[in-house]
């Protein structure tokens, strides 16, 4: 399946969580046979371009599509993990996000020095959670130069502060 044919099985639900949200919502994609795993194709093919060396994804929805893209790559998982969840000492940043605020924590063991890791998440909006984990990611010595995601919301600017964090986006489709 194309990228064009992915993005028609995101399923956008109004006014959720808040009022004014466009959930994009990535159940509908991920429930379909051939719509998940293309996505994950298009990703780890993204992932292998760039000589990724590590796999990170942010929970909860970075998960889905952060694992399956280590596995095809033959590659290992780093959780970046929302708080109180790791069982060892951890390190943590706060951030805002479309909707609220919160914090994320990696375990600083997980992360090769000059290992090249790269994010994958679901989705950018703002760009918060995604500078808070690759800013994670390099307190712990991680390289990061690439980030991928299945949908960018232009419109909230997330990918251009990332990219001015020194952080290459690749995205598969965009929703205004
Ligand atoms: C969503 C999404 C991204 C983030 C994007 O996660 O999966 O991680 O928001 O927003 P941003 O670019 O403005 O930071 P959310 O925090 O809603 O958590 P979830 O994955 O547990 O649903
Ligand atoms: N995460 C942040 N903003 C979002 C949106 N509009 N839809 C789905 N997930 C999101």
């Amino acid at each position: 399946m194309t990228p064009e044919e992915l993005r028609a099985l995101i399923r956008t639900i109004p006014d959720f969580p808040e009022p004014g949200i466009q959930f994009r919502d990535i159940t509908t994609l991920i429930g379909h046979q051939q719509g998940l795993k293309a996505s994950v194709q298009h990703l780890a093919e993204r992932a292998a371009a760039v000589g990724a060396e590590a796999i990170a994804g942010m929970e909860a929805r970075g998960f889905i599509f952060g694992a399956a893209v280590a596995v095809q790559l033959g590659l290992g998982f780093l959780p970046v993990r929302k708080p109180g969840k790791l069982p060892i000492e951890t390190i943590g940043v706060d951030y805002a996000l479309e909707y609220g605020t919160d914090r994320l924590e990696i375990d600083p063991g997980a992360v090769g020095k000059g290992q090249k890791v790269v994010i994958v998440d679901d989705l950018i909006a703002t760009g918060g959670t995604a500078l808070a984990a690759a800013e994670l990611l390099r307190m712990a010595g991680a390289s990061v130069q690439n980030a991928l995601f299945v949908i960018d919301l232009p419109d909230l600017g997330g990918a251009g502060k990332l990219r001015d964090a020194g952080i290459a986006v690749d995205c598969l489709m965009e929703f205004e």
